[in-house]
């Protein structure tokens, strides 16, 4: 699907970084929390001036102080040197107040989250931007204040719970000397101000958006791509081939933002169930876990589905049955450092996920499988009721007698998608793309 142009919100987003003063009066605490790298792909960018509330964000960011186990911080699931993905090697992360309770989502990268516009419906009610998975999030403020009361997250019972927490905090005066004393009378106004301090934080560190990957340095005329690199790109953009692009956007969206890789549009591609999730296993349902797939009484459905945008962890648009399974388009930005693909972490290689893409129509046996290994039906992470929403229409999941890909331009796609990530220095490129990946993506790319 495609999604309108950016909103000007996000095309006025800077990419300098912050560039407002420091506050006289807290110039001395400041200092400490501002600048500097989190060991993020950035590279070893100088360091940057944070504003004071960014600079808040940055402490509350990596804090596990202000959960519930006392373990868990933004930080723990969103790693930098994964591209602010997770890194337990999980298909979700666990949480919870002991640190035990399994997620129902794998944890996206959060890189280049900020360019995200807000969540909006079309004209048509065609849905775009968008925070989480499913957009359910208007903003990125919004969103990060959600984390601290998940209960398979930070697990705090309530505003109050975060709210106390946070004034044990070494860092309350600095809170303090950004919001005012008057926002810590009241919890829901202390967590908006902390989840505004949280995206302030990713909205100007540009460990969040280096945009300093090969590809860029292509763009910029610093660096060549290979031929294999080369060859990758045009089939991403070849309308008759990957055509990847018309999702994951290779041009830039306005003059002043580089390519972005997703156009924050929804698209169901009917992604194979995971069963590494225990929400998608048999057996007692985790109580925080709707048994939806159970209550549509049709025979041989599993228990849970997750279907995106139709629910069940947003319920507004749950009656648009041609928007079930329907996940935001992430970016493909350090796409290689991550360690899961898709919504529901069904992939752990790229050489996977893109065969996937070439060959689900064609060889769906290969893909979809029930809890025992045995092949299960095509789209099995959807309820068959609700599968009109599958995306059969466009390239590179076109239902053809042959697949829309072969095995060595699907290589060519992997080698490509290497060269976005951040941190590629010209004078060190023998340590750029050093994932298993990649290296045999180029290795196979060059026989
Ligand atoms: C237990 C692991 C975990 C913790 C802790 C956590 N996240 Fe996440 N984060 C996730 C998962 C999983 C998702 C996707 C959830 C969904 O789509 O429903 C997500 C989604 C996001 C997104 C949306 C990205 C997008 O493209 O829409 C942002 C931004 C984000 N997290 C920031 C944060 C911040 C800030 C914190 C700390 C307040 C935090 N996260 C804490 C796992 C975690
Ligand atoms: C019609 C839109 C569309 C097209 C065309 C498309 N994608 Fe996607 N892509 C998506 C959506 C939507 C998702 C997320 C689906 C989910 O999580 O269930 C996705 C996810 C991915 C992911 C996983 C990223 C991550 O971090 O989890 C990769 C990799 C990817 N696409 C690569 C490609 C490549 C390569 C092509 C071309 C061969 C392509 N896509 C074509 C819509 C599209």
């Amino acid at each position: 699907m495609r999604a309108p142009v950016l909103t000007e919100e996000a095309v006025r987003h800077g990419l300098q970084g912050c560039v407002r003063a420091l506050l006289a009066a807290g110039i001395a605490v400041l200092l400490a929390g501002c600048g500097g790298s989190s060991g993020g792909l950035s590279g070893g960018s100088p360091s940057t001036t944070l504003s004071p509330m960014a600079a808040v964000g940055r402490l509350i960011f990596t804090d596990t102080a202000l959960s519930a186990s006392g373990q868990q911080s933004c930080a723990t699931c969103h790693v930098a040197s994964r591209a602010f993905a997770g890194d337990d090697g999980l298909a979700v992360p666990l949480g919870g107040v002991q640190m035990s309770l399994p997620g129902l989502r794998a944890t996206p990268s959060v890189m280049y989250a900020s360019f995200t516009p807000a969540f909006r419906l079309d004209a048509d009610g065609t849905p775009s931007g968008g925070f989480f998975r499913d957009g359910r999030a208007a903003t990125l403020a919004d969103q990060a204040q959600q984390p601290f009361l998940g209960v398979f997250e930070m697990a705090n019972a309530d505003a109050a719970e975060v709210r106390q927490r946070l004034l044990a905090r070494p860092y309350l005066a600095q809170f303090q000397a950004v919001f005012g004393a008057a926002v810590l009378q009241d919890p829901a106004q202390t967590l908006a101000a902390m989840g505004a301090a949280l995206a302030a934080y990713q909205t100007e560190d540009p460990d969040f958006h280096p945009f300093n990957s090969k590809f860029d340095a292509f763009r910029a005329g610093t660096a060549t791509l290979t031929p294999a690199e080369l060859q990758g790109l045009q089939i991403f953009n070849d309308p008759t081939r990957g055509n990847c692009n018309a999702c994951h956007v290779s041009t830039r969206p306005s003059a002043s933002v580089p390519p972005l890789f997703t156009d924050f549009s929804y698209d169901s591609v009917g992604v194979p169930r995971n069963w590494a999730i225990a929400a998608n296993q048999a057996g007692p349902a985790l109580p925080y876990v709707p048994q939806n797939g159970t209550a549509l009484g049709e025979p041989g459905l599993y228990g849970y589905y997750d279907m995106g945008l139709c629910g069940p962890l947003r319920s507004d648009l749950a009656t648009r049955r041609l928007l079930c399974g329907a996940f935001k388009v992430p970016t493909l930005r350090n796409v290689a450092v991550k360690q899961n693909y898709f919504h529901n972490g069904a992939f752990t290689q790229l050489n996977d996920v893109v065969s996937w893409y070439a060959t689900r129509d064609t060889d769906p046996q290969r893909w979809y499988r029930s809890v025992g290994g045995a092949p299960d039906r095509p789209y099995n992470d959807l309820p068959p009721s609700l599968q009109a929403s599958i995306n059969v229409a466009e390239l590179p999941y076109n239902p053809r007698l042959a697949p829309t890909l072969t095995a060595a331009e699907i290589n060519l796609l992997v080698v490509f998608l290497c060269t976005l990530t951040d941190g590629y220095d010209p004078a060190h490129a023998d340590a750029y793309a050093t994932q298993p990946q990649c290296l045999q993506a180029a290795a196979a790319a060059s026989q």
